[in-house]
């Protein structure tokens, strides 16, 4: 494939695994009330995700990988700045911004399951950390059911900047990113 033709830039597993974890995030979200296996699932899900992200994201194709779109603080605040002035370069890969919001999302989405498995161990004595639980000071697992929460939803707001930031990539390049995630191929210029 030429530069014309466009660039394959996300792999197919990077795509299986955003559209994999839009559903078993929203799944889980919109489950936590009332179907409690239902979250249960989309939650190990999520789990099994974010873990196969982190190995790709070191041992992945180019675009993946960690290495080529983590930036330094100073680089990801010059770059949102030339948005602001409509000045900012487009990347084939993840833009600065666009990278510390994955590594934001991939943190948020470790502290909500990790928390989350923490809750079930104990609610349903179950589970990979249910030996911990068993030996821990009642605190923490009223501590851990909080921040299952408060995380979860801090989530959600990440996603919200994560799909504005996707807009304003997107008009300010004249591509569609979300297309992009779909069939993988990115403009070459
Ligand atoms: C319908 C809603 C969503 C849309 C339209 C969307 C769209 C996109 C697009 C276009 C990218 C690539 C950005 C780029 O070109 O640099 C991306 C990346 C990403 N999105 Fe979303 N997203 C959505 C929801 C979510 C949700 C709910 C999560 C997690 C809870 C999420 C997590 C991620 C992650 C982790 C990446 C990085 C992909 C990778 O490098 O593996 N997204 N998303």
């Amino acid at each position: 494939m030429n530069a014309k033709q466009g660039i394959e830039v996300w792999d197919i597993t990077v795509r299986l695994f955003h559209w994999a974890l839009v559903l078993s995030f929203t799944t889980a979200y919109l489950t936590e009330d009332d179907f409690m296996r239902v979250h249960t699932y989309a939650g190990f899900t999520i789990i099994g995700l974010v873990l196969f992200r982190l190995i790709w994201g070191v041992i992945g194709s180019y675009h993946a990988r960690f290495n080529h779109f983590v930036c330094s603080p100073t680089t990801t605040l010059a770059y949102m700045k030339d948005i602001l002035y409509h000045r900012s370069k487009r990347y084939i890969g993840h833009n600065p911004a666009g990278g510390a919001m994955v590594l934001a999302l991939l943190t948020s989405l470790i502290i909500t399951t990790v928390t989350g498995l923490a809750t079930y161990a104990t609610e349903e004595l179950s589970g990979p950390l249910v030996n911990l639980m068993q030996t821990a000071p009642s605190f923490i697992y009223d501590a851990a059911e909080e921040v299952h929460e408060f995380f979860a939803n801090f989530t959600v707001v990440l996603v919200v900047f994560h799909v504005i930031g996707v807009v304003i990539a997107s008009f300010s390049h004249k591509e569609n990113l979300v297309r992009a995630m779909v069939t993988g191929i990115k403009r070459g210029d």
